[in-house]
């Protein structure tokens, strides 16, 4: 809601353009909505909850720390990659599989779900390559079981966390959500299939559903006590705060013959917060009928490279990085920068976060887990 203050107090310039005067108009459209999903809200006090499945995940657990504001939460995950600990407290937590009726059942028995917000995937590409079993089963037929469930239970509403690694290899300086679809890797196409599954649902048995795919993430909460936490780890940042922190002995740098400017990759680091926000933007969206369906690519629409990832790095932390030029990691496609001006024009979302707050954040959050991390529950 930050950004609807800040149009707020843009208005009544004088000379406003007739764009301004557009983005105003969004802007109170935005704010009366979400006054009247406020208002159904506290009319339904308690007759309603979300259901955040992969909510004890990284990203998972960040939009479960948002939306325990707003709504009444429940968190279903299995435990295989995420944490309880990272669940904040206000939301229910049930272990459990979403790719098991016996575990998804009872929660809709249970509780009065609206609406389903999944972060529960593999993601890692290489892994993808070697074992796509794992894949598709974990991220295309579990998904189904869920949308299944949620169908028999008449729960229709959708918010599905898909990638960039959709686009496969684009070459444009910024992509929109129509450049064509192009995976490359058994991990994007799983998350194709599923969103091409959402279409077909969303003809056939009226299912709402907004799909958000997100470029880089990275960053921690400001608390610094929740953030990433892969295994084995493959990300840039963490790798190279790992090394800065003296957990790795130097960091590979996969390829410096691409064409760009550095000669290496360029990405669109987006910090988890940011995307959090945008699920809650979404979310608001399906439930006050604002939306029906909807695709948004969620990142900063700026690109770094690798040795400028590298670099900020060094200048946050004070520290310098010992870096190993290697080949280039297979799959790897030397530009992806998104735009993300249509969830701009349609919800009023853009990034907050630059990449040295990216950075902070990630930092904080590695050296409390460095000293305090082992010991939690
Ligand atoms: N990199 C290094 N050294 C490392 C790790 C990464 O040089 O030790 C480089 C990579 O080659 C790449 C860039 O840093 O050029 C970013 O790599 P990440 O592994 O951090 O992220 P990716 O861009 O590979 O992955 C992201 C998402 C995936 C998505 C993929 C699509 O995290 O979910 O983009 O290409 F599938």
């Amino acid at each position: 809601m930050t950004f609807l203050l800040g149009k707020r107090e843009s208005v009544g310039q004088f000379g406003a353009s007739i764009q301004e005067s557009e983005e105003l108009v969004s802007a109170l459209e935005n704010s009366v909505m979400t006054i009247v999903h406020q208002i159904v809200n506290v009319l339904n006090w308690g007759l309603y909850m979300i259901l955040v499945v992969g909510g004890a995940g990284y990203i998972g657990s960040h939009l479960v720390k948002e939306l325990v504001e707003k709504e009444e939460v429940i968190v279903l995950d299995n435990l295989s990659t995420g944490y309880r600990r990272l669940v904040d407290e206000q939301a229910v937590f049930v272990q459990g599989d979403l790719g098991n009726k016996a575990d998804l059942e009872p929660i809709f028995e249970k509780y009065p779900i609206q609406a389903v917000m999944h972060f529960a995937a593999n993601s890692l590409v290489g892994e993808s390559v070697v074992n796509p079993l794992k894949y598709y089963q974990n991220n295309v037929a579990a998904t189904l079981t869920l949308l299944e469930t949620m169908l028999k239970y008449n729960v229709k509403n959708f918010i599905f966390s898909s990638t960039a690694a959709t686009y496969g290899i684009p070459n444009v300086e910024l992509i929109t959500e129509d450049y064509p679809t192009n995976p490359i890797n058994p991990y994007g196409r799983s998350k194709l299939m599923i969103e091409q599954i959402l279409a077909d649902f969303a003809s056939a048995y009226g299912l709402n559903y907004v799909v958000l795919r997100y470029f880089n993430a990275a960053g921690a909460y400001e608390s610094g006590e929740i953030g990433e936490d892969h295994n084995p780890e493959t990300h840039l940042i963490p790798i190279v705060l790992q090394h800065l922190l003296g957990q790795r002995d130097k960091i590979s740098v996969f390829g410096t013959d691409y064409n760009t400017p550095d000669g290496t990759c360029i990405r669109d680091y987006i910090h988890v917060t940011d995307l959090a926000k945008a699920h809650i933007l979404a979310l608001e969206a399906l439930l006050t009928g604002k939306k029906k369906t909807a695709i948004y690519n969620l990142g900063n629409g700026l690109g770094y490279s690798v040795k400028k990832v590298i670099e900020t790095c060094e200048k946050v932390t004070g520290r310098k990085a010992v870096i190993e030029y290697t080949d280039r990691r297979p799959g790897d496609p030397a530009r992806l920068v998104a735009s993300s001006q249509k969830i701009y024009e349609e919800l009023g979302w853009k990034a907050e976060y630059s990449l040295e707050q990216i950075i902070e954040s990630a930092w904080k959050w590695h050296q409390w887990k460095g000293t305090k991390w082992s010991s939690c529950p």
